[in-house]
């Protein structure tokens, strides 16, 4: 007889036995909802597949009249790379190591890069001066944006004058560098 109490159950039997059934049939109706929250889950994730979004590697950096003589730092950590002014016009550095890809720092006093990790150093130019790097620091493209006069920097087009099987690298010839579009007569 469904629903209607057993012979010889106490009340205490019966709401036991209630108790019973209601945990049961939770516990079905739970794992129903949680099947369906994770299709529901994975569907979401396909329509939504997950991204990474990189930093874009062609980016403004301003205009030439906002780099003053020397190395400018401002830019290392947002976009990896120093902005060099000298007599002749504009460079840019990529401020990655040439031996294991640490980040060096520059040093005003020294005029010198060096970088923390195996203690390469680097001159103004990018040359090696000291330490176990064995290639010149890269430069990025650069160009001048037709409409808003900006430096535009292309920095996965690299300058690399002595690139690895090269049999000597480290002192580059600077007006072997300076040209276009690695330099910009500004
Ligand atoms: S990564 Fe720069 S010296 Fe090793």
């Amino acid at each position: 007889m469904a629903g209607a109490e057993q012979k010889g159950e106490s009340p205490e039997d019966v709401s036991r036995r209630r108790f019973f059934t209601l945990m049961s049939l939770g516990v079905g109706w739970g794992g129903v909802v949680a099947t369906l929250g994770g299709i529901g889950a994975g569907a979401a994730r396909y329509m939504f597949p997950s991204v990474l979004y990189e930093p874009p590697t062609v980016f403004k950096i301003g205009l030439p009249s906002g780099y003053g003589m020397g190395v400018d730092t401002k830019l290392k950590k947002e976009r990896q790379v120093w902005v060099v002014r000298n007599e002749r016009g504009i460079y840019v550095l990529v401020a990655i190591c040439r031996h294991l890809g640490c980040t060096p720092n520059w040093f005003s006093d020294q005029k010198l890069f060096r970088c923390p990790c195996h203690g390469s150093i680097y001159d103004p130019h990018g040359n090696v001066v000291g330490g176990p790097a064995p290639r010149t620091l890269w430069r990025s493209a650069i160009s001048l944006d037709p409409v808003d006069g900006q430096i535009v920097v292309d920095f996965n087009l690299r300058q690399d004058p002595d690139p690895v099987g090269t049999p000597e690298g480290l002192m580059v010839e600077e007006a072997s560098r300076e040209v276009e579009p690695y330099f910009l007569k500004v």
